[in-house]
């Protein structure tokens, strides 16, 4: 997640969405480097994790700039009808997720979408995982995860590059 605010301060975001916010570590990230007045919303759809996520940013001071939303990101997502900034996700694994049109299409242009979960794509290259992912993502977990990472960078309204360490991936909307 430091790197992930390191990238997101380049564009001084005022809106933020954190897909799988879970108990807010990764939202909390994003509230440090949100503009004055701006706001970033966690979307999970465990309510406990919400409920807990409410609390610590409630307890740690970032009532003001964090707000929580349960539900699963497809439903949420046709929520929100105004452009953000950036969007992280970390509401996939494996499989392209079935949020990732409403995703993109609410990136305003020049905005930075950041996604974590892409030591999947490491192991699947290296043929070595570092955990049992069929258990989490089924026998196809190594295709499909190279499946999604094609379809992203097949993108023509996306320009994505990848990292091997930390394995994550970020992208500018075109
Ligand atoms: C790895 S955890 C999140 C970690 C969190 N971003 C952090 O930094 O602590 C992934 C979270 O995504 C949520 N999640 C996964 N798929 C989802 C979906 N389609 N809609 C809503 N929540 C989802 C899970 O409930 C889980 O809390």
């Amino acid at each position: 997640m430091q790197l992930v605010a390191s990238l997101g301060r380049l564009i001084a975001p005022a809106s933020v969405l954190d897909l799988g916010c879970g108990l807010g570590y990764s939202t909390l990230w994003l509230a440090s480097i949100v503009q004055p007045g701006g706001r970033v919303i966690g979307i999970d759809d465990d309510p406990v994790h919400i409920s807990e996520a409410t609390s610590i940013a409630r307890e740690l001071g970032y009532a003001d700039r964090v707000e929580y939303r349960c539900g699963r990101v497809t439903d949420v997502l046709g929520t929100i009808d105004q452009p953000v900034d950036m969007i992280h996700d970390d509401a996939w694994f494996a499989a392209t997720p079935a949020h990732l049109d409403a995703m993109v299409g609410l990136i305003r242009p020049g905005g930075l979408l950041t996604m974590v979960n892409w030591f999947l794509l490491v192991d699947a290259i290296t043929g070595s995982p570092r955990n049992d992912w069929e258990s989490f993502a089924g026998e196809d977990w190594a295709a499909a995860t190279t499946r999604y990472a094609q379809e992203l960078a097949a993108r023509s309204d996306l320009h994505v590059t990848w990292l091997e360490s930390p394995p994550i991936a970020f992208a500018t909307r075109r």
